[in-house]
């Protein structure tokens, strides 16, 4: 039979990237075609989020667009992936004659199965449920050969119910997956000549083996060999199994992130000084409607830590603006919060009401839009002058890049990261991409430093 050509279109966080790396993982070994051309693909996969309507809005879109593919190629194949499966799933009778197949984050082991079956017998298939123990620990996910950064999934799900958030319902509870897989990655990852890796969790403070299963399952008597690992070792284990690339990991949770994290970062010089930090909102009101399950006092605590630890740590985070009952007071908390902290860089938000989630259902979307969009322009605008305040102090100082590619703007520039994740042009002199070199760095934008090869 010839071989079936399949096509992947991947949106939203990551988390997704990585996910879209195991299914080409999983179809590649069942003998199926990876094609760049969406026009040439006997399968189209759309890997799916959620987070926000307008995520959801641009999914919905696509889908209609390509939908008249199917009048010009016979039995071609659309599936749903990943955040969106569990939404869809209502919608999937009146859409099925565009989507044949709707699988959800746990389930991708199932697509080589279910597409030769629809390729056979032209079913329709759904599965979205979630598995108690399902993290893809022996697969390989497929990565471009010219990347230099890898994503490591470390965890999937999530257990902390922010009021706000869909997560928990798209991907189900936590489950941490097997460190020993995780080294082997690790390890694996450096011998074909990767030279960063970004530990991935939607909470990774959150990673807890036991030997394997639910978090909320795990019984200390049942324990075998006293082999708990939490997040702090295991980024000791990883940097010590790696010497010699460099580790991030994204995302930290204020809650739970602990000082033990801060000192194995200290530790550890190819631990990449940087966290990102999602603070939310800077009100406590708003914070205890979210459900975050920290105060903005602790959080300035924890700050103040961070700082204290590692001196020239940079600082991300997510904020959200809008939620419901913010006031205007509530607002200049959060603007406030954001003048102690000065963030490197934020990813900022207005909030948009899930379906399924708790805010949904009780309480009322009563901030207006207009608000709400000028509350985020203040937050946009604020967040620009702390960059530039974060990147100036760079100025002439020599700092450690990762070369990651030809800068857009120029083919003698390259561009890289450092440390804090800041990105960094420079000429290019003799090096490689994939080298790391000390950069000089004479100026900056408000969000690039610009240098000169030490
Ligand atoms: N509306 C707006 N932003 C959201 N996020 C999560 N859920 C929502 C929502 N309903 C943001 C949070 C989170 C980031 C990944 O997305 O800031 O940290
Ligand atoms: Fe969503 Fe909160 Fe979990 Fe992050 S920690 S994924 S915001 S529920």
């Amino acid at each position: 039979m010839e071989k079936k050509k399949y096509y992947i279109e991947n949106y939203g966080c990551q988390m997704n990237i990585s996910d879209s790396e195991i299914v080409c993982s999983i179809l590649d070994n069942e003998g199926f075609i990876q094609t760049d051309l969406i026009q040439n693909a006997n399968i189209i996969l759309i890997n799916t989020c959620s987070i926000r309507e307008k995520s959801e809005k641009k999914i919905l879109l696509r889908i209609n667009q390509i939908k008249y593919l199917k009048n010009y190629k016979k039995n071609l194949i659309i599936g749903i992936l990943g955040c969106m499966a569990e939404i869809f799933k209502k919608k999937f009778f009146k859409i099925n004659k565009i989507v044949n197949l709707i699988l959800g984050p746990d389930s991708y082991r199932e697509l080589p199965f279910l597409i030769k079956k629809i390729l056979n017998q032209n079913g329709k298939y759904i599965n979205t449920y979630f598995s108690n123990n399902e993290t893809y620990s022996d697969i390989i996910p497929k990565r471009k050969k010219e990347k230099i950064t890898a994503f490591v999934t470390i965890m999937r799900g999530c257990d902390n119910m922010c009021t706000f958030c869909v997560v928990p319902f798209t991907r189900g509870r936590e489950k941490s997956r097997d460190p020993i897989s995780i080294l082997k990655e690790c390890e694996f990852l450096f011998q074909k000549g990767f030279k960063e890796i970004i530990l991935l969790g939607q909470n990774v403070d959150s990673y807890f083996w036991y030997g394997g299963g639910l978090k909320k399952n795990f019984n200390k008597f049942s324990l075998k060999n006293n082999t708990i690992i939490n997040f702090p070792k295991l980024l000791e284990l990883v940097a010590k199994t790696v010497p010699f690339m460099r580790i991030r990991f994204w995302t930290s949770n204020p809650n739970q992130i602990t000082l033990n994290v801060l000192n194995v970062m200290k530790k550890y010089k190819n631990i990449c000084k940087h966290i990102h930090l999602p603070v939310q909102s800077g009100s406590n009101k708003i914070l205890s409607l979210m459900n975050r399950k920290y105060s903005r006092e602790e959080y300035i605590l924890l700050i103040n830590q961070i700082y204290k630890i590692l001196p020239n740590c940079s600082i991300s985070c997510d904020i959200i603006t809008g939620f419901c009952n913010e006031s205007e007071k509530d607002h200049n908390e959060t603007l406030n919060l954001m003048n102690y902290v000065k963030y490197n860089f934020s990813y900022m938000f207005i909030y948009s009401p899930r379906k399924l989630t708790y805010a949904f259902k009780k309480f009322n979307d009563n901030v207006s839009l207009t608000i709400k969009k000028r509350r985020l322009t203040e937050i946009i605008n604020l967040q620009r002058k702390h960059s530039y305040y974060r990147l100036k102090k760079s100025i002439g100082k020599i700092q450690e890049i990762l070369i990651e590619g030809i800068s857009k703007k120029s083919i003698n520039y390259f561009y890289g990261r450092n440390s804090g994740n800041d990105i960094v042009i420079f000429n290019k002199k003799n090096y490689k991409i994939g080298n790391l070199i000390k950069v000089k760095i004479n100026n900056c934008t408000s969000a690039t430093l610009i240098g000169e090869i030490f």
